[in-house]
């Protein structure tokens, strides 16, 4: 946790950008895995964490924007839950540590709710993505969950994604730290890659490493020979020599902020030519994005350098013919890379996706977005100094994808669909690092490499 003093801050400036009413920001709640005692690992909401920086479950924070006191709802431990829990601070002790100014029993957050909303004060929320918490947010609004998203407070939303958007100093040396556990658990599965091997055991170390050293991994880790599966949870595979294995892996710290990296290398510790030259050109595109990057770039700018590069490089494989301008303009990297360059990170590694592009159409929402130009709309999206987000460009051959585009006739004198069969069974590279938008361009987040340049992946797979 950070000092009192920073969650006050960010709490005087959400009210000071939301003006009127109530803000209410619940935490998680410990979710069943199977039966009510026995749960998932425990990760609260970052909204939460970041304006009450407490990651412990079943707390509620509201804020009142007018006054801009703050007050922490939750229960304190009974003698029943310290025999299982052992001593807990108090909610009041929790309150003060973050300089909430209340702290009340959370049978009293349904009525201070509804005294606000008899007086016909707006209360603010962000759309809720658990179901524990949609049916809590439902209860105390008296309105169905099906009326949740309809009713979110888009003040609310843009608020706190300007607000995450910019990281501080102290985020930013969390990041750092975070990058520091990505580190491990990169070059643990380099190190530990060989033929004969089991994805699975490999998986296994990656995921070790995360919890050796923060609180586990950021997201389901992905580790597959099958890299062309865009995100492949599955690691039934044995590894092979001759193939490429796809890593993408982040930690989470102690402190909530996240890493995100991608790396692809070879099973036997040698890339075969064919590899090589594809591996370089994706490199090219992960580089030649960091080097673009300038601050007030829109985030598709730098998209559109790292597909030139891409289109570039496949271009002097004979997969793409004519000028590298008509490829872009027929969008032709998309059957290569069918995804974006990156996104936002932060406390989440999809930062503020729960209230992003991807949970509801910002279509009606387009000119404040736009003005907003935060990660929230990367059709919008501007890249400012303390923006931090993935650079992951990557080229996959996926059969089913090229076999729909060419049946439907796209890319047709652009893509070499006759070359590209060379590549069926290739699979897909991708690479991926944290940058860190500064005054002058940006920084990759780390104070070292995770390998990635060929010489340097080959000196250390299979190296354990
Ligand atoms: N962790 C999945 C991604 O890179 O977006
Ligand atoms: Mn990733
Ligand atoms: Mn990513």
């Amino acid at each position: 946790m950070f000092s009192k003093e920073i969650y006050m801050a960010r709490r005087a400036e959400l009210c000071r950008r939301v003006g009127k009413g109530l803000i209410l920001l619940p935490g998680n709640v410990e979710s069943p895995l199977n039966y009510p005692n026995n749960t998932y690992h425990f990760r609260q909401d970052s909204t939460f964490l970041y304006f009450f920086g407490h990651n412990v479950p079943a707390l509620v924070g509201v804020i009142d924007a007018e006054t801009g006191v703050a007050t922490l709802y939750g229960d304190d431990f009974t003698v029943d839950d310290i025999i299982w829990m052992g001593p807990q601070p108090t909610i009041a002790d929790f309150a003060e540590q973050v300089g909430a100014e209340c702290s009340k029993p959370m049978a009293q957050l349904q009525c201070d709710i509804a005294a606000a909303i008899i007086k016909g004060r707006e209360v603010h929320y962000l759309p809720p993505y658990r179901g524990e918490t949609k049916l809590m947010m439902s209860d105390l609004l008296g309105i169905t969950p099906s009326m949740l998203h309809a009713r979110k407070s888009v003040d609310l939303l843009f608020a706190v994604a300007e607000m995450r958007e910019k990281k501080s100093a102290e985020e930013i040396a969390a990041l750092e730290e975070a990058f520091e556990i990505g580190y491990q658990m990169h070059t643990t599965a380099m190190l530990n890659t060989r033929v004969g091997r089991s994805e699975h055991e490999v998986a296994g170390m990656v995921d070790g490493m995360a919890l050796r050293y923060g609180t586990g991994t950021s997201f389901t880790t992905i580790l597959s020979q099958h890299g062309e599966v865009l995100h492949n949870h599955d690691h039934s595979g044995i590894m092979e020599s001759g193939r490429l294995l796809l890593c993408d892996a982040g930690g989470e710290h102690m402190n909530g902020y996240v890493s995100d990296h991608t790396r692809t290398f070879p099973v036997n510790g040698k890339f075969t030519q064919k590899q090589k030259d594809v591996y370089n050109i994706v490199l090219a595109a992960h580089d030649a994005a960091a080097e673009a990057l300038r601050p007030g770039m829109m985030y598709s700018e730098l998209s559109d350098v790292a597909s030139r590069t891409l289109l570039e490089g496949l271009k002097g494989l004979d997969l793409v013919r004519g000028s590298v301008e008509d490829a872009m303009a027929a969008g032709a990297a998309y059957l290569f890379m069918p995804h974006g360059l990156g996104h936002g990170i932060g406390l989440d590694v999809h930062d503020c996706e729960n209230i992003g592009e991807r949970s509801f159409s910002f279509e009606p929402l387009a000119e404040r977005a736009k003005a907003s130009a935060c990660c929230i709309t990367r059709q919008w999206w501007r890249l400012m100094p303390g923006t931090v987000l993935s650079d992951e460009p990557g080229i996959y051959f996926v059969p089913a994808l090229i076999d729909k585009m060419e049946s439907e006739g796209k890319y047709k004198g652009i893509v070499n669909y006759e070359k590209l069969k060379e590549y069926r069974d290739f699979g897909g590279i991708r690479l991926e690092d944290d940058l860190i938008v500064t005054e002058t361009g940006c920084k990759i987040i780390g104070d070292k490499t995770i390998p990635i340049t060929v010489e340097d992946v080959e000196a250390m797979v299979g190296k354990a």
